[in-house]
């Protein structure tokens, strides 16, 4: 009986180690919240005052007056819950923005009525949200865009409504994935010819009598006119995109790929001045970049994070081990335990520095602390209990905070794992490095290392699987082939 006890404890501790821990949003302070809010209110009087100037006003005005306030003021809140839950690192500025267009696109509607076509006013909005903040958000945001009219007296052309949803859902999923600007170009090229094509079929037909010749001229003008307008907003919008990235911390695939050139100065400064630092640096992004793929998390974040993770070596590029070609150990000459283990602890302080002096967005500063987390520097430790020193263990920890996402927990990994299967033999089984690896990620894991990482077993499992294919490539890399004397130059 107490060994079935036991077991179903197991089972149960077991079970619950492989849910995903619920993470906790990002902190909002009360100025941001009562902003935002005020913001909402705002949309929601935008959205419906009108009902209230209908005279004379009877009671059912008055309930559709509530019923439209409500519904904006929810769909707003909708609208941000939405966004926390695909950006959980959202930050106050970029809610701010997001409720704010929706704010103006209302007051636009409000302003122009069936003046200008809708889809000028929607669609640019929804590139900017879909390449900051992701699809889901952007595709949230335009269905609130265009089902929300201020005005009741405009009535939206059915065929419009319908061409404006389907203009508006294309760029909020390709605005997502795209990773160029000249992608983007394209996008505010195709999109309003496509606009032009699908009115002139779906609208231009019905309502212009191609009888009467001056109508048709004048309604094809319209239509043209319109998509003409709507590709100047989207290349307008798209020339003012990396303002908004760095005025509002957005993120986009197009800024991370940018980050990521190795031409940047910083990383061009790593190579040369730390050269040990960068090939770590590129064997780390190879890891990280292939268990990335396997639990489906940021591939580019990844990538441009891992590259900027040790960017604080280059204070001191000679102490730290990767960079010291036989030369003499700094570390050895000092023999002080305590200032080598601040000298480990610079490399995460000075990398926040510069990734302040080089501007790089705050996702791409997280890799720098979380991925030594609050690690023990085990080798400084053990030389200060050798030397009996009166140690405190926190003295020889990185002072954090553990990965906040699974993107950092799978750099920290690959950072444990790149020296030991750089240090492998190359007659080492498969199973001999999934051992090692397992060994690394299972100190880390016990440490507490990875807690609010969001990682399940099941996704370590799969990292751990990424980590040995790396390593079988390195090791394909490392064995020589056989070359004879014919064939040297084949
Ligand atoms: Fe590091
Ligand atoms: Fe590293």
């Amino acid at each position: 009986m107490q060994n079935i006890t036991t077991k179903l404890k197991k089972l149960f501790y077991l079970w619950r180690r492989t849910q995903v821990p619920k993470k906790q949003p990002v902190e909002i302070s009360k100025i941001d919240n009562l902003i935002v809010f005020l913001i909402c209110i705002l949309i929601s009087i935008i959205s419906s005052y009108k009902i209230l100037l209908i005279s004379p006003l009877n009671l059912s005005d008055i309930f559709s007056w509530l019923l439209t306030f409500t519904e904006a003021l929810i769909s707003s809140g909708i609208l941000i819950l939405i966004s926390k839950k695909e950006n959980p690192t959202i930050t106050s500025r970029q809610i701010i923005l997001i409720i704010t267009l929706l704010l103006t696109v209302q007051a636009l509607k409000l302003a122009w009525g069936s003046t200008i076509s809708p889809l000028s006013i929607i669609i640019p909005p929804a590139l900017i949200i879909s390449q900051g903040m992701g699809s889901i958000t952007a595709l949230a945001w335009v269905s609130i865009a265009s089902l929300i009219w201020p005005d009741p007296v405009i009535a939206i052309n059915n065929n419009l409504f319908f061409i404006l949803l389907v203009c508006a859902s294309v760029v909020s999923i390709l605005g997502g994935r795209i990773r160029s600007r000249a992608q983007l170009l394209q996008l505010s090229i195709f999109v309003p010819i496509g606009a032009l094509l699908s009115q002139w079929i779906l609208i231009g037909k019905n309502n212009i009598s191609i009888l009467d010749n001056q109508e048709f001229v004048f309604g094809s003008v319209k239509i043209f006119s319109d998509s003409l307008l709507l590709a100047l907003v989207m290349l307008f919008t798209i020339l003012f995109i990396p303002i908004f990235e760095s005025i509002f911390g957005l993120l986009t695939k197009a800024r991370l790929l940018e980050l990521a050139d190795k031409e940047k100065p910083l990383i061009r400064r790593l190579s040369l001045e730390a050269p040990g630092t960068f090939e770590h640096t590129l064997l780390i992004c190879g890891l990280a970049e292939e268990a990335t793929r396997m639990i489906g998390g940021d591939i580019d974040l990844i990538k441009t994070g891992a590259l900027y993770h040790d960017v604080g070596k280059l204070h001191a590029p000679n102490w730290f081990i990767e960079n010291q070609d036989g030369s003499k150990n700094p570390h050895d000459e000092i023999d002080d335990p305590f200032k080598s283990a601040e000298v480990l602890q610079a490399h995460v302080d000075e990398g926040l520095k510069y990734a302040r002096k080089n501007r790089l967005p705050k996702p791409i500063a997280n890799f720098i602390p979380e991925h030594q987390g609050t690690l023990k520097m085990g080798y400084f430790f053990q030389k200060a209990k050798e030397k009996n020193l009166n140690i405190n263990e926190r003295d020889f920890r990185y002072r954090g905070p553990i990965p906040q996402s699974k993107e950092t927990a799978i750099l920290m990994l690959a950072d444990g794992c790149e020296a030991a299967l750089r240090a492998m033999n190359i007659n080492a089984s498969d199973n001999e490095a999934f051992e090692t690896i397992s060994k690394i990620i299972h100190s880390r894991q016990k440490d507490g290392q990875l807690a609010s990482s969001e990682l399940s077993l099941g996704e370590i499992y799969l990292i751990k699987r990424a980590f040995l294919g790396v390593w079988k490539r390195i090791r394909h890399r490392r064995i020589q082939y056989p070359t004879s004397k014919n064939n040297t130059f084949s």
